[in-house]
């Protein structure tokens, strides 16, 4: 493929949701992972019923209200709440990232992040991880005020890059991501780290990866 334009989802695709939980897991106990997985669902579904009820509030404030829920039906602690989110601000890349995205750097294309995620957020996540020279723009939701799989959101490279969906890779590895991207008419890249299943939304991904580092034999 010769893409003009590489887009990466942030959560879960170049940084590990769950590294926040997980590096609190010494005082969350052994129930730290559903706990995580808890927290990232009640997050997303946040996100669609946001969209859906036209009530849109920032990635951050839904970041804490999926939180505050999930730390509820969980028994945890009050006291850990700032903990895990000031540690959500600061999210673990997976190992691979940092390597593929200077690869891909040395190539004639674009690289960006397409993110729910807000701009101070997403620039916080790639200067902390030391990313912030591999991108070409940081797009985010908040340009647009609603969340994937909004086709305005899907929107943003094409109007700045003035390029076609088809000449757009994008890799997520959340499943509906991967289908609202690709309906869109992106090249889509599902980053399948889990040997997980694909949704059934009568979309299939234009390719499967196990990690960001076989993305470098399809470019
Ligand atoms: C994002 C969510 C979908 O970064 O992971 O947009």
């Amino acid at each position: 493929m010769k893409p003009k334009a590489i887009l990466f989802d942030a959560y879960g695709t170049l940084f590990n949701v769950n590294s926040a939980a997980e590096k609190c897991k010494n005082k969350i106990g052994s129930k730290w992972e559903n706990f995580a997985n808890f927290w990232r669902t009640t997050q997303l579904e946040y996100t669609w019923l946001r969209s859906l009820m036209k009530k849109h509030k920032d990635f951050w404030q839904v970041t804490e209200d999926s939180l505050d829920k999930s730390m509820k039906v969980f028994n945890i602690d009050i006291s850990l709440k700032n903990e895990l989110l000031n540690l959500y601000k600061i999210l673990s890349p997976y190992p691979e990232v940092k390597e593929v995205l200077t690869k891909l750097k040395g190539k004639k294309l674009k690289l960006a992040i397409l993110s729910n995620g807000t701009p101070k957020l997403l620039e916080g996540l790639v200067k902390n991880n030391n990313l912030n020279n591999l991108f070409d723009d940081l797009f985010s939701v908040e340009e647009v005020k609603i969340y994937k799989p909004d086709s305005k959101v899907y929107d943003l490279p094409i109007k700045k890059y003035k390029i076609k969906p088809e000449e757009i890779i994008f890799l997520s590895a959340n499943t509906w991501d991967v289908s609202g991207g690709g309906n869109y008419g992106y090249n889509s890249v599902w980053v399948n780290r889990n040997k997980s299943h694909f949704d059934n939304l009568d979309y299939h991904p234009n390719n499967e990866i196990g990690n960001l580092t076989q993305l470098l034999d399809i470019v």
